[in-house]
């Protein structure tokens, strides 16, 4: 290559740069509005990387002092991209729900270890019939309430192995690493034979395919791992292979074997970090909180008694432990900034203009501790919050959003509700938890780590011990 090219591209490069910063503002503008309206306000991009650089190690917490100063509906850049930031219940609403048709795709993620599929599965999916076709088979075959339901009993089982296995424990006086056990025992992925395979997965990092074509392999011949075999959501995809999706649609699609592994493969991301996450971090305020342990331990007692484990058909008596849960919730979104979306067209909202294919991010962790919201003690774990207050959980309030809401809302919040609810009921219930010699419940540390899901930074340790009456289980 001739040396007087790259010199020549530096120059061009030098030459943006000093206009980027000479007229940053400008130049976003006529990139992104082509003059039919103001962004919302926001902070001065650089060049190149627009406000990347503002983001911080944990997100969120740099897009609340942005919020801070900008307000609710924010503008930045993120590199090239136009990025709005939402931050209030108000403003989540009307992103949301009043113009929810607008910003209902996703934008393409690069070079995801999940999007080997392409976007032939659902979470990543843009807006189309496509993605409405997964959507409705996905929400029919797997999670209606009646099949969540018919799922109870094998739950029940799962939850049941993670209370023997604790046991264990406890007779052992184990310190036992709860981030890591948990993890393992979510419920509901056995029902649909998955959660073996899962736990394979997270340790075959480039695998992925291999496993899941060892699921379909398995589902084919009739038997799953286990050496056992219950129809399961393998199974009815797999009875859809070479049929069309959505025979009555104006475009059909004919599901193939890719589509198969796509959809698995959203399905056990979608719902197997994010619960084992706040089942995770519940815990870690529960036992931060003496007087909230002592209160569900009181209330599951009254409801199930000493003599056995919680059971499903309980929770709906277990009022306390819906507030901890949201409470936690609040405080801990396992999603912070939810799924990114995206705009389909161009969009006026709030008189700021929104040009199409801008990226929609919801600060529910934001919202989630605004004294606005929710009064000055934002920043305590107080489940009482929630007595007499109708603020729900699964996308109906926009001051509460750990799933997101409208059409892009999470399909699985009653499953992951359910799921949560038990294994904790169940671990508060069975045993009391001591923390390890020295240390106080003041210390639990309560740092974040970003991720797919937002986790702790650090485990959470803990010594249990069984608490019920001993011919119980
Ligand atoms: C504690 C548990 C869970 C949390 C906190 C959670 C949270 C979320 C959030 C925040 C979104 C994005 C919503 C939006 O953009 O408005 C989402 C989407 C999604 N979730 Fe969940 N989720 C959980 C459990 C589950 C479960 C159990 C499943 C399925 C078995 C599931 C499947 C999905 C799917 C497929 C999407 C994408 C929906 C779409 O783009 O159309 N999630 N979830």
């Amino acid at each position: 290559m001739s040396p007087t090219i790259p010199l020549a591209i530096l120059l061009v490069i030098l030459a943006t740069l000093i206009l980027f910063i000479i007229f940053p503002r400008a130049a976003t503008k006529s990139h992104s509005n082509h003059g039919r309206g103001k962004l919302p306000p926001g902070p001065t991009p650089l060049p190149i990387i627009g406000n990347l650089h503002q983001l911080t190690t944990l997100p969120h917490r740099g897009l609340q002092s942005l919020s801070k100063k900008y307000g609710p509906i924010m503008s930045l850049r993120l590199g090239q991209v136009q990025a709005v930031v939402v931050s209030s219940p108000e403003a989540a609403e009307l992103f949301l729900k009043t113009h929810d048709t607008a910003f209902a795709s996703r934008p393409k993620v690069q070079a995801s270890e999940y999007m080997s599929y392409g976007t032939k599965g659902m979470a990543f999916t843009e807006y189309g019939p496509y993605w409405r076709n997964v959507r409705k088979l996905c929400t029919l075959q797997l999670l209606s309430a009646s099949k969540i339901e018919s799922f109870t009993a094998s739950r029940g089982e799962e939850v049941a192995a993670l209370v023997e296995s604790l046991r264990g424990a406890a007779a052992a006086r184990e310190l036992v690493d709860v981030s890591r056990k948990i993890a393992d025992y979510v419920p509901y992925l056995a029902p649909l034979d998955l959660q073996g395979y899962t736990r394979r997965m997270k340790k075959v990092s480039k695998g992925i395919d291999k496993v899941l074509e060892k699921i379909i392999m398995a589902h084919e011949q009739g038997a799953s791992e286990e050496g056992h075999h219950h129809k399961d959501f393998v199974d009815v995809l797999l009875s859809l292979v070479n049929q069309p999706m959505n025979p009555q649609d104006q475009h059909v699609y004919i599901i193939d074997r890719t589509n198969i592994k796509a959809i698995l493969l959203d399905m056990v991301v979608a719902a197997f970090d994010t619960s084992a996450t706040s089942i995770e971090w519940t815990l870690s305020e529960v036992l931060k909180n003496p007087r909230v342990t002592q209160n569900l331990q009181e209330e599951v007692e009254r409801v199930t008694g000493m003599d056995k484990m919680v059971e499903e058909r309980d929770l709906e008596k277990l009022d306390y432990l819906d507030m901890v849960v949201k409470e936690s919730f609040r405080l801990h979104p396992v999603a912070p900034l939810l799924v990114p979306r995206e705009s389909m067209e161009d969009i006026t909202v709030e008189g700021y203009f929104i040009p199409k294919n801008s990226r929609i991010i919801v600060n529910t962790w934001t919202i989630g501790r605004d004294p606005n919201v929710w009064s000055e003690n934002v920043e305590e774990f107080f489940p009482e919050r929630f007595i007499n207050s109708k603020i729900d959980l699964r996308g109906y309030d926009f001051r509460l959003l750990p799933f997101g809401s409208g059409r892009r809302g999470c399909p699985g919040a009653h499953l992951g509700i359910v799921t949560i609810q038990l294994v904790l009921a169940q671990l508060v219930h069975c045993f009391s938890w001591d923390l390890p010699s020295g240390v106080e419940t003041k210390d639990i540390d309560m740092s974040e780590k970003f991720g797919l899901s937002m986790g702790r930074e650090n485990h959470l340790l803990a010594k249990p011990t069984y608490r019920l009456n001993a011919r119980s289980m």
